[in-house]
């Protein structure tokens, strides 16, 4: 495939730049560590954004892939990405009407769902369609987002499931969301063994009620290394680990390393103590706190605006006024606070293989929100 290639001079910011070699080295960390296990690893797309990188994970041994919209779905299957497990519920006709697109040309597609309502619509879209998807129930395990509780309200919605014949159940799925970022690690531990319990004990009543669960499926970044040892459980679906970001770095220290950064450049010194610099709320999202410049620790990063961002330090301590560091046109890298949303606002990735030039890739499922 030829690609764009640019020098770093040749980069315009902001821009978000990848660097590969570590990027790899997270995945292999990660997929390493369950490699000849019992447990698979069903890394979540809704991270990277990107074929590119969901073919990395592929070869790197990943089962599968979650990704978390239809629209996603679409971009990975187009780019040759079959086993996908869509991890949100769909609901309303013209989703539906795209899941029968999708299915008539990807057969291994997985929706979830956690209701009568939802499994109905699934139902008829695809009996009209002649089409069966395979399905896995989706379980509020404890974050409060959307599932059907764990035990008899899982049993009697798989039984009701029954009579949809389009539906082929073959899974529960149990995401711990509110764990992720649970800063005491003991605590993190307890909880997610708590909660994956309801999941695999769920998936046993609904073996024994003689459904064929064969897929249980849970975790993130912050809990994939303790689902791997939790009974029952078959595969595990973490997306950050692929970049990391600084609110999990806060919470797993080193464990993954911060591949991804935002290039900006100081576009005015306006203050002693303070640069302005071209990433703003536009370049970096915020819901996770602000980012952190790399290599500079003394120095804090806020938004100022939607196109303009502050740096920030003591001028007394670091002798602004004799030395001042920083001059319009010098240019530094931010480790976003939430990779994820921060992605999402970019076009393209900068991708360094060799520490000099940067491949443009597209990040394909940028917007792909539907
Ligand atoms: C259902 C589901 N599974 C897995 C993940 C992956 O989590 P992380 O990116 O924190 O590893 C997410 C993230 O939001 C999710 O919503």
């Amino acid at each position: 495939m030829s690609e764009r290639t640019l020098s770093h001079e040749q980069l315009d910011t902001p821009a978000l730049l990848v660097d590969l070699a570590a990027t790899d080295r997270n995945i292999e960390r990660l997929l390493a560590r369950f490699r000849g296990g019992p447990v698979a690893v069903r890394p979540h797309l809704k991270t990277v954004k990107s074929p590119r990188f969901a073919q990395r994970l592929l070869a790197a041994g990943a089962s599968g892939v979650c990704v978390a919209k239809l629209s996603e779905a679409e971009v990975m299957a187009a780019a040759g990405v079959e086993d996908i497990l869509i991890t949100t519920e769909l609901a309303g006709a013209p989703k539906l009407a795209r899941l029968v697109a999708l299915l008539r040309e990807h057969s291994q597609v997985k929706v979830v769902v956690d209701s009568a309502a939802v499994a109905d619509g699934l139902d008829r879209a695809l009996a009209g369609a002649g089409l069966i998807a395979e399905v896995l129930l989706d379980l509020d395990v404890g974050q409060h987002r959307c599932g059907v509780l764990p035990g008899r309200p899982a049993l009697e919605l798989a039984r009701e499931l029954r009579s949809r014949p389009s539906l082929r159940l073959i899974g529960v799925q149990g995401y711990e969301g509110h764990l992720q970022l649970c800063a005491d690690a003991t605590a993190r531990e307890r909880q997610c063994r708590d909660a994956l319990a309801m999941l695999a004990d769920t998936a046993q009543a609904l073996r024994a009620d003689g459904h064929e669960i064969r897929i249980v499926t849970t975790g993130g970044t912050g809990t994939a290394l303790i689902c791997k040892t939790c009974p029952g459980i078959t595969e595990v679906q973490p997306g950050s680990f692929v970049f990391m970001d600084a609110a999990y770095r806060r919470v797993l220290g080193n464990l993954y390393e911060p591949a991804l950064r935002v290039l900006t450049t100081v576009i005015s010194r306006p203050r002693p103590g303070e640069a302005v610099v071209d990433a703003g709320l536009k370049s970096l999202s915020t819901d996770s706190g602000f980012a952190e410049p790399k290599h500079h620790p003394d120095m804090a990063y806020r938004p100022a605006g939607d196109e303009h961002g502050i740096l920030a330090w003591d001028p007394l301590r670091r002798g602004e006024a004799s030395a001042p560091e920083l001059v319009v046109g010098d240019r530094l890298e931010l480790i976003p606070s939430h990779i994820d949303t921060t992605v999402n606002l970019h076009d393209e990735y900068h991708v360094s293989v060799d520490g000099r030039a940067y491949q443009v890739w597209p990040v394909s499922a940028r917007g792909k929100v539907q």
